[in-house]
């Protein structure tokens, strides 16, 4: 079996951080998200991976290299452009030839993994297995439909959905797949829809059963789903220290400190991470907040926030929250005179004042 990871898309819901960088490769709890999808593939046993770029293939590419540090046989595919899933799969035709695999999409984190899914689809042998989720809001999700415990429906985003079975981002196929992905056509919004190609797949009388998972699942496209998905794997940490906590400092709960850190003068309130060499100064970091490598907080508190790669963020006054700061980014105060805001922002930026 193969895996087909997903990591092309334009990241629309994320930006302004998606005009610089792939959406899989925004850290949750200081890991980037596609990896927690690496590992979970190396542990559903799969060791040759597809990965399909776009338009930030050399940043993936420089991340996962050669897949040798997971154990894992990685490939690249480029997609030209985002035109859907299914296209996604159409693309990777080469590559599959004509093998069962997994497709994952790579914003995705499943907490408990895909071992179940995948271990079920090996001994079942159905034509697809699809990965679902009971939710609160099925309108907003791709919803399926079961009878006589398999798949015979599925609708994107209902009106009224006919149960609250939502698509989490992972699938199985065999290469029936392929067939089905050539024989659709695209949708209103002019993708070639994975809905519609297992709709087809049923409609054939190939056989897709359901796996349901209790555990948790996120599809990390927006800011809050982001901001959930750290919080909850935050909440999965052990403590630690491998960096430097000075005498003035205190750290409460679960804080991680990674290597080179420092914390001077400060207060950690976990669950929190704070990443290699980077400095905490004389500020308050609260629950569920991950700060990555080389980045410099000084004189200010932040909580509930994740903050990329060589950020600084100075003596701010009121208490940063609810928020994800990009890479290289500096939230400081203006020394100049008039007293005023002076902002550099990149495009779909959003600030909030109070
Ligand atoms: P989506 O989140 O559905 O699409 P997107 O990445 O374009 O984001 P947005 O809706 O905010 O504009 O994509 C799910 C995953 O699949 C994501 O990891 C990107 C990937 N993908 C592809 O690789 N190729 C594609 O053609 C599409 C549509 C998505």
């Amino acid at each position: 079996m193969k895996a087909l990871i997903l990591c092309g898309g334009f990241g629309t819901r994320l930006r302004p951080i998606t005009h610089t960088m792939a959406k899989q490769l925004v850290p949750i709890a200081n890991k980037p998200v596609l990896f927690y999808g690496l590992e979970a593939i190396k542990e559903a046993g799969v060791d040759d991976v597809g990965i399909v770029v776009g338009e930030t293939s050399k940043e993936i590419i420089q991340a996962v290299g050669d897949g040798s540090p997971w154990g894992l046989n990685v490939r690249y595919i480029h997609q030209e452009q985002p035109l859907g899933l299914a296209h996604a799969v159409l693309v990777s035709e080469e590559y599959l030839a004509g093998e069962d695999f997994v497709m994952y999409l790579g914003d995705n984190l499943i907490k408990d993994g895909i071992k179940g899914l995948a271990d079920e689809f090996r001994t079942n042998k159905p034509n697809s297995q699809i990965l679902l989720a009971r939710v609160k809001e099925p309108q907003r999700f791709g919803v399926a439909e079961l009878e006589g415990g398999r798949v015979v429906r599925l609708v994107e985003k209902p009106d009224k959905p006919a149960s609250d079975l939502a698509l989490v981002g992972v699938y199985m196929f065999d290469g029936n797949i392929m067939d089905a992905c050539k024989a659709i056509k695209p949708s209103g919004r002019g993708e070639l829809e994975i809905t519609d190609a297992i709709q087809w797949l049923i409609d054939n009388g190939l056989a897709v059963d359901p796996h349901v998972i209790d555990g948790w699942w996120k599809d990390t496209g927006r800011l809050e789903d982001m901001l959930e998905a750290n919080r909850i794997m935050l909440e999965t940490m052990e403590p630690a220290c491998e960096g430097h906590v000075d005498s003035e400092s205190r750290t409460e709960g679960t804080v991680v400190v990674e290597k080179g850190a420092e914390i001077i003068g400060s207060t950690v309130r976990g669950p929190a991470i704070i990443g290699e060499g980077t400095r905490i100064v004389n500020s308050f970091i609260g629950p569920y907040t991950s700060i990555y490598f080389g980045v410099e907080v000084v004189g200010s508190e932040i909580e509930h926030s994740i903050i990329l790669e060589n950020s600084r963020v100075v003596d701010i006054p009121g208490r940063i929250e609810d928020s994800l700061i990009g890479q290289n980014v500096e939230v400081g105060r203006s020394p100049l005179k008039p007293n005023a805001y002076r902002f550099m922002l990149g495009d779909n930026s959003r600030v909030g004042i109070i």
